[in-house]
């Protein structure tokens, strides 16, 4: 049996994406209490920060729940802007990334447009191009001694060559540093430089340089967004979200940063409430106090160096990441389906990687706590002893 955990069946979902099975379903599959399944698929956290409970408890909302939220989300746009630097107007508010990247998809790409994917990367990118009806040119990342990083030259060639591109030349570029699934961020300058090529490249062909998104929902694990960089190409949309190391995936709360006239462009598809009054609240507390993502932060990373070690003890082979999840590597594509099997039997959920895909032979596991993490690697010991 396929371990691949995606058997939700929507009525509308396209042929390229279903969603993750629910902890219902794994655990009717594998017949293990739905009590005990964890989730080590979706690069979340535990637990959110615990001033959310107290928020919550408190609930004294200034504005009722009865009320749709303010259709400029005030509080969480101020509190984004002096968190993040940059200028009110200067960011967008959505629910989640995800969200901000289906604004992205519909504001700058147009049916029969392409899109340029560094694969391998987060699949939303694909997905969203061909909503949109639209070409995914898919180029492949450099290998692992080079810490899978784009390939720049590659990826101005795509950008500018009809031939490479498969037709006309993609308007929008998707980038994800760090990048999922490889758990690892662009080496330094290696974006700027990808930038400044794609300008020059489109200044010589008297073309307008195609708008790039840089997904950055993995940054504070990493280091300095570059958000900066829109100072020097204007057409640079950065990500951001509350989903990771502000450890509130539940609630939706993710930006977009850009220069004024591209957030324009974006809020022209932009729902007027997606975003909960509540999300509002509690995300504007969350990103108020500098200390809350900084400890989620460094506990992560702690235990994410933990849980490499005794999974590399219990003889898997964990990537080095700077992320929150790991990619692990089995010798084949069986090996990896085996042990997803093993975990799954066990009610632990790994992110698998289908046939054919660059990692069809790892499973990539989010850092949780200890507690949840020691079930994989005694998952670990007693598969490889099996
Ligand atoms: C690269 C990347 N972008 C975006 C998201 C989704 O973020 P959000 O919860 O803010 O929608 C994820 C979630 O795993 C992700 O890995």
């Amino acid at each position: 049996m396929s371990p691949t955990p995606v058997t939700f069946a929507s009525p509308t979902k396209p042929a390229s994406w279903s969603w993750e099975a629910t902890n219902e379903e794994i655990a009717a599959r594998y017949n293990v209490p739905v009590e005990s399944i964890v989730r080590f698929d979706t690069n979340t956290s535990p637990s959110p920060p615990s001033v959310v409970a107290e928020l919550l408890a408190a609930a004294n909302w200034e504005v009722p729940l009865s009320e749709y939220p303010p259709s400029d989300y005030r509080r969480l746009v101020d509190a984004a802007a002096a968190r993040y630097g940059v200028g009110r107007d200067e960011l967008l508010v959505g629910a989640g990334a995800d969200e901000v990247l289906d604004l992205s998809a519909k504001a700058f790409l147009l049916p029969g447009g392409a899109a340029i994917v560094p694969v391998p990367t987060y699949p939303m990118f694909g997905i969203l191009t061909e909503q949109r009806v639209a070409r995914v040119v898919r180029v492949p990342r450099r290998g692992a001694d080079a810490a899978y990083a784009l390939d720049v030259d590659a990826v101005r060639a795509a950008a500018s060559e009809p031939d490479i591109a498969g037709g006309a030349i993609p308007g929008l570029v998707w980038l994800c540093s760090p990048n999922n699934p490889t758990g690892r961020a662009e080496p330094e300058g290696v974006v700027a430089s990808l930038l400044e090529g794609l300008a020059s490249d489109a200044a010589s062909a008297g073309r307008r340089a195609p708008t790039v998104v840089l997904d950055e929902a993995y940054i504070e694990f990493a280091g300095s967004s570059l958000a900066p960089l829109r100072e020097t190409y204007p057409r640079l949309v950065v990500l951001r979200t509350l989903s990771k190391a502000y450890a509130i995936a539940g609630l939706r709360v993710g930006f977009a940063i850009a220069r004024r006239e591209l957030i324009e462009d974006l809020a022209v598809y932009r729902p007027p409430g997606s975003v909960s009054i509540v999300s509002v609240e509690i995300g504007a507390a969350l990103l108020a106090d500098d200390r809350i993502a900084r400890e989620r932060v460094e506990a992560t990373v702690a235990e994410r160096e933990r849980f490499a070690a005794a999974l590399a003890a219990a003889g898997w082979l964990p990537l080095p990441s700077v992320t929150n999840f790991l990619l692990v590597e089995f010798a084949s594509a069986v090996a990896a389906d085996a042990a997803a099997e093993g975990l799954l039997s066990r009610g632990l959920i790994p992110r698998t990687f289908p046939a054919g895909h660059a990692f069809a032979h790892c499973l990539r596991l989010t850092v949780r706590n200890r507690a949840q993490d020691d079930r994989v690697v005694a998952a670990a010991q007693e598969i490889a002893r099996a």
